[in-house]
């Protein structure tokens, strides 16, 4: 009910009578009271004028799960929420829950991570308070080889969602980083528990640097947050309910498709790499060419010194 008393609060544009919300909600003034007490404790600021009723005035950019939920209005993505005020990985945390039955479209959330992931088993700098870690479980019906997709899918609508709530120039860097001025804004980590046909769940996890003002001095010249780079606070609440809306769109639209032909466009008029000189960074050694885009399939297409086009499956490019 705190959730579905924020969101009335939220979308009203005057005061809400306590009369209104009691009829509503099916309780007392009591309880309402002690609702909206419990959220200006949180930090929202609440008007409340005798006659009238009560007024949001200001969100604090908090990420309970209240908070999340009324904001959050999809179908089944995000649809449910977990929130953690600390945990070692939201990654974690889905695929644990996922072995207890969690459903298709759960998000875990946390303001803080102890263990944050990367890819390629490097550790992801998770500090409290500013960031968005995130860990979306879906149980697709599709073949598992069609898992790396979501990952394209989640970094389109990362971008766009950035690209919605701020004025910044954020690029997509093949397969799934998201830059700013050839700094990581946002990284992907996608895992998934399947058999050879069959995919139990797969996890999307999703950090963004949202309100950071610092990062340790060994990642300074590799990262940027929205702060940094728009100057303005954003509310993480609001860019995560955007993203789920967004990728809510796409993972439909995915599923009918059953390939990502119907994004390739959309995708590589967002890449960092279209048209430029890259460096392929493989196990069997390095190689330069100009990166073509992706194709259908989300892998990247690149024209090798002898002309020749060759697909890139996994793995790194540098720009
Ligand atoms: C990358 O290396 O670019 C991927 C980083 C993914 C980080 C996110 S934060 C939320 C989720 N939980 C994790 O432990 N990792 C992902």
């Amino acid at each position: 009910m705190k959730a579905e008393i924020l969101k009335v609060l939220r979308e009203s544009s005057g005061h809400v009578s306590g009369q209104e919300l009691c009829e509503r909600f099916q309780v007392s003034r009591t309880t309402i009271w002690k609702v909206i007490s419990q959220l200006k404790e949180e930090g929202y600021e609440i008007e409340a004028v005798r006659n009238k009723g009560y007024r949001l005035q200001e969100s604090p950019d908090v990420l309970s799960k209240e908070e999340m939920e009324s904001r959050i209005e999809t179908r089944t993505i995000g649809k449910r929420v977990e929130y953690y005020a600390e945990t070692d990985s939201t990654n974690i945390r889905a695929k644990q829950a996922a072995g207890q039955g969690a459903v298709h479209g759960t998000l875990f959330v946390a303001d803080r991570q102890s263990a944050g992931k990367g890819r390629r088993g490097r550790s992801w700098d998770s500090p409290e308070g500013t960031e968005i870690f995130m860990s979306l479980l879906l149980r697709p019906q599709f073949a598992p080889d069609k898992a790396p997709m979501l990952t394209i899918l989640m970094a389109i609508a990362a971008a766009e969602a950035v690209r919605d709530k701020t004025d910044l120039e954020v690029k997509i860097k093949w397969p799934n980083d998201l830059v700013i001025g050839g700094k990581k804004i946002c990284g992907i980590l996608t895992e998934m528990s399947a058999e050879i046909d069959y995919i139990d769940y797969v996890v999307v996890g999703v950090g963004v640097n949202v309100n950071r003002k610092e990062f340790p001095e060994e990642l300074r010249e590799k990262a940027t947050s929205l702060l940094l780079e728009g100057k303005v606070s954003i509310k993480r609440s609001e860019l995560i309910a955007e993203i789920m809306q967004r990728f809510e769109t796409l993972y439909e639209a995915f599923e009918k498709e059953q390939s990502l032909r119907f994004v390739q466009q959309r995708y590589n008029e967002q890449s960092v790499n279209c048209g430029r000189r890259v460096t392929v960074l493989e196990p069997k050694g390095n190689w330069d060419g100009i990166a073509l885009g992706i194709n259908g399939a989300g892998e990247l297409l690149v024209e090798n010194e002898a002309g020749e086009i060759c697909t890139v499956y996994s793995g790194e490019v540098s720009v």
